[in-house]
């Protein structure tokens, strides 16, 4: 009887829909092999890339881009502003490991005492309010370039996000539930578009995988003409489907964000990034 019930509790495990007992080491495995199915040309390290890891023709006119970046001005604005002193004569290195420098990989992170994700953003600001200065706007502008700037710092090293507990579970499950919840009167989930049909086209663009998709922000984007920080990029994808954008470093996008680099973890850093 007992080897029966095992039998059967291990037929409904596999009954139940994709992923929603799942632990995340469960769902980082699926999401990796899913792509490395979908896309066998495409080497695990090259999904940083976006797009162009999938996409031969626009990769060469992207690596032409990427000779001159357009995003080199904010990476040196970005230096200057992270090492100006605050009226206190205090830096943001004072409220940073390792003075704030080669620490992207381990963004957005989960905060055991405070019991919430904070993201690179979320930090940046948050060193300024304690340090008596105003917060910076969220989605560009000087954010993106200090953003930008500590993520150049910390090229090459490999995306480490931790659930460090079930508290920290809960904002990695509501995370992915936004992943794969379809909404706005499109009715389609981000995974709709960069997972299940990732490599397809959308009007004129090709819809990049979602596996490394947060190695390389902030964006530089031709469209804005200027740089990006995550959030942005999630409010215009919500927008695109006709759904109701959430703030930036709303507790929604935090959690989603957290979900979404963990689904990288074990590629490099590679920010910021270029893109049409
Ligand atoms: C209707 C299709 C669609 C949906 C749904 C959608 N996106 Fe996108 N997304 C796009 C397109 C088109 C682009 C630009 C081309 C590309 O890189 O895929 C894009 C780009 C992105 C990028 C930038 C990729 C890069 O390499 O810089 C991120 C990140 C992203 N989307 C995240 C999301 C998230 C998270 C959701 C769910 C909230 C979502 N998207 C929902 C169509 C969609």
């Amino acid at each position: 009887m007992k080897k029966v019930m095992a039998s059967f509790a291990a037929a409904l495990l596999v009954a139940l829909p994709l992923g929603s007992m799942a632990s995340p080491e469960d769902d980082l495995a699926e999401f990796r092999d899913y792509y490395a199915k979908r896309f066998p040309n495409t080497p695990f390290e090259d999904y940083i890339n976006g797009v162009y890891s999938i996409d031969p023709p626009s990769r060469e006119q992207w690596e032409e881009i990427e000779e001159f970046p357009p995003y080199e001005l904010n990476i040196s604005q970005g230096e200057e502003l992270f090492n100006k002193p605050f009226a206190n004569g205090k830096t943001y290195a004072d409220c940073f490991d390792n003075g704030g420098m080669g620490i992207r990989q381990n963004y957005p992170y989960f905060d055991t005492e405070r019991n919430e994700v904070v993201t690179l953003e979320l930090a940046i600001n948050e060193c300024r309010q304690a340090n008596g200065e105003k917060p910076l706007k969220w989605k560009r502008g000087p954010i993106a370039d200090i953003s930008a700037y500590m993520a150049y710092t910390s090229r090459g090293n490999i995306i480490d996000i931790k659930i460090p507990n079930a508290e920290a579970q809960k904002w990695y499950d509501r995370g992915k539930k936004h992943f794969y919840q379809k909404r706005g009167q499109l009715n389609m989930a981000c995974a709709d578009c960069h997972k299940f049909y990732s490599g397809n086209l959308i009007r004129a663009d090709k819809l990049s995988p979602a596996l490394g998709h947060l190695s390389h922000f902030p964006v530089y984007r031709s469209k804005w003409g200027g740089l990006g920080t995550t959030h942005r990029r999630y409010g215009g994808c919500n927008s695109q489907v006709r759904a109701k954008p959430f703030k930036a470093q709303s507790a929604e996008y935090r959690a989603l964000e957290y979900f979404h680099t963990y689904m990288s973890n074990g590629l490099e850093v590679n920010g910021p990034g270029a893109r049409k």
